[in-house]
């Protein structure tokens, strides 16, 4: 597999909400155009931008956002999207901006996740860890590129419908079974990576259902890579805000050094990873 991709170093612009939609109960597709032209580098899927919310002194770190997708227009990246769940005051914020605002942002930034260069990949997201992982999805399928997603959700009402467009197989997984198959969607790795399916794994989520993604993966030998979350000032790998810990007792910088980490790196802390 090739390493983990090259972070950039992100610019700051301007940006113009385009298009807000409500996909879910509480999580919002908000659509900007890069105000000035285009991006200056191509988002990788797992980088994300930092926004400023506004709110001065009381509120004044940005926020990280995944890119959830691109429009390009002559191959320029001209239009970003990202998939936000409204949870405290800075996402409410942005999740209420209207059509025609401005923001300033900065990115896209960190390491992304780097695609097996050939063989089929299986994609495994928990909750809104579905906004970076469709990117990657979508990119997969731009490239003709064969994969398997798995996307866990607390019940039907949570289901992702984007999801169906996709090109890939997509098994769906609801905490209480009222839609696909009822259970954990870490459920459905153990089996798929025994069978040999896969040349590698690729998961975003909460923490401890991808410890347990890890631990099989590590198990059946197929490489996986994690996108973590952490609390961010920075984001650019200066305040060592972000910092967790590394399997070898090293601190890893979430920011810089990640989001995406090849899973073996990781100490999984707290969470047994089978
Ligand atoms: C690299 C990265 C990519 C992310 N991508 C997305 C995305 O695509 N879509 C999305 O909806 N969210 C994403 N997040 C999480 C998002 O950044 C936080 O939800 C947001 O910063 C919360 O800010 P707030 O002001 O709304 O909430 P706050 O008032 O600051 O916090 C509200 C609640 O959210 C928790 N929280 C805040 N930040 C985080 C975090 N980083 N990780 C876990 N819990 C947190 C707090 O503990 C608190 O319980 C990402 C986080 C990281 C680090
Ligand atoms: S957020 Fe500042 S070093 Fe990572």
């Amino acid at each position: 597999m090739a390493d983990i991709a090259s972070p950039t170093r992100g610019v700051t612009c301007a940006a113009t909400l385009e298009r807000r939609e409500e996909a879910l109960p509480g999580v919002f597709i908000l659509e900007f155009r890069l105000d000035g032209g285009s991006s200056v580098d191509q988002p990788v899927p797992g980088q994300f931008y930092q926004f400023n919310c506004g709110g001065g002194r009381e509120h004044m770190l940005p926020r990280p956002l995944s890119v959830h997708g691109v429009t390009r227009w002559d191959d320029e990246v001209a239009m970003l999207r990202f998939l936000v769940e409204a949870v405290g005051w800075g996402t409410e914020r942005l999740c209420s901006l209207e059509h025609g605002d401005e923001v300033r942002l900065l990115g896209p930034l960190g390491r992304g996740f780097s695609l097996a260069e050939d063989g089929k990949a299986l994609l495994v997201a928990g909750g809104i860890g579905i906004a970076p992982l469709f990117f990657l999805a979508s990119e997969m399928d731009r490239n003709d590129m064969e994969y398997d997603l798995l996307a866990g959700f607390r019940s039907a009402r949570q289901f992702y419908r984007p999801l169906s467009g996709l090109e890939g197989g997509v098994e769906v997984y609801t905490d209480d079974g009222s839609l696909g198959s009822g259970g954990m969607v870490s459920d459905g790795v153990g089996g798929r990576l025994e069978r040999g399916m896969y040349r590698a794994v690729y998961t975003c989520g909460p923490q401890a259902m991808m410890a347990v993604v890890a631990g099989i993966s590590e198990e059946t030998g197929v490489p996986c890579q994690v996108s973590l979350a952490s609390r961010m000032g920075c984001g650019i790998g200066a305040c060592r805000g972000c910092v967790m810990e590394g399997r070898g007792g090293e601190n890893l910088c979430v920011c810089s050094d990640g989001p995406v980490f090849e899973s073996n790196k990781v100490a999984w802390t707290g969470h047994p990873s089978t």
